[in-house]
């Protein structure tokens, strides 16, 4: 297992493989890693020859500083878990200067709009962040694909349009959400959870669940009233949004359409902890 902290360092082991024709496969992170995190490495492992995951809490991607200050950080155990999974796995742990130099500032981005819809409204800012890091990333891995799971679905979405804006070679494969039991979606942020935020915000991925079943009878207007009313009165979780939007642009919707595909959104806060999941609808 190799551990770079160094950007020199990973472009040398990255120059030497790419020199023997290897395929790379690269799964960025912010570590805290899980079995969420864990399933993308395994595909990784399954479909290139070498497999390199990035842990980097990255700064520029958070508007909200207290957020950076507890995103949980736990390198060591982050390099067992991936050790135990395999000792051919390259890390790649750098500190902001590794990355940014000595402007650790983002891109302004247009994402053609993907942008401003949903996290981007309620998180401003963000995505130029990702973007930013994901294209310092992606200059120094090189890799032959990229794996991001669905929960960050804008996310995702947002990350095959920077790869068409930049013009990289990478190949984004987008992997299924991965859910605790109780339905949860695995979040490094789950770590913050107390018992009893814990035992509630299953309800969040049933909502979702229910959604899903009446979307073809009830209305877009309705379903969101009864999103609302569900978390009206409780005491743990607070709705910060719902939203029924177009696959393609991510657009929320107040009428369906025809022959066009969509998703469901939802971002709710347990405490100053944030939480979002989706689901596709047809
Ligand atoms: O999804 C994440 O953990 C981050 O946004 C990413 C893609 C690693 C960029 O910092």
């Amino acid at each position: 297992m190799r551990v770079h902290e160094k950007r020199l360092d990973i472009a040398a082991d990255v120059a030497a493989l790419t020199k023997r024709n290897k395929s790379i496969g690269f799964v960025p992170t912010m570590g805290a890693l899980h079995e969420g995190h864990l399933a993308l490495v395994k595909r990784a492992i399954k479909e290139n020859e070498i497999v390199l995951v990035s842990i980097f809490v990255n700064p520029t991607q958070f508007n909200n500083s207290q957020d950076l200050v507890n995103y949980p950080r736990t390198l060591p155990s982050d390099v067992r878990l991936l050790s135990e999974l395999s000792e051919n796995i390259i890390v790649f742990a750098p500190t902001p200067k590794d990355v940014y130099g000595d402007q650790m500032s983002s891109i302004d981005y247009d994402f053609g709009g993907l942008e401003n819809e949903m996290e981007g409204k309620y998180r401003p800012g963000h995505f130029d962040g990702v973007g930013t890091v994901l294209k310092h990333l992606f200059t120094i891995v090189s890799p032959t694909r990229a794996y991001f799971g669905e929960k960050d679905f804008q996310q995702l979405q947002i990350v095959k349009k920077l790869v068409e804006i930049e013009k990289l070679s990478v190949q984004i494969v987008g992997c299924p959400i991965y859910r605790e039991k109780t339905g949860l979606a695995l979040s490094s942020r789950n770590k913050r959870l107390n018992d009893k935020q814990l035992a509630v915000s299953p309800m969040i991925y049933k909502t979702l669940k229910q959604i899903k079943k009446d979307f073809g009878t009830k209305s877009v207007y309705k379903l969101s009233e009864w999103v609302s009313e569900q978390f009206e009165n409780n005491e743990v979780l607070t709705l910060e949004y719902f939203e029924i939007a177009k696959v393609s642009d991510l657009k929320s919707i107040k009428r369906k359409q025809k022959n066009t595909k969509y998703r469901a959104f939802i971002a709710v806060f347990a405490g100053e902890i944030r939480l979002i999941d989706n689901i596709a609808l047809n």
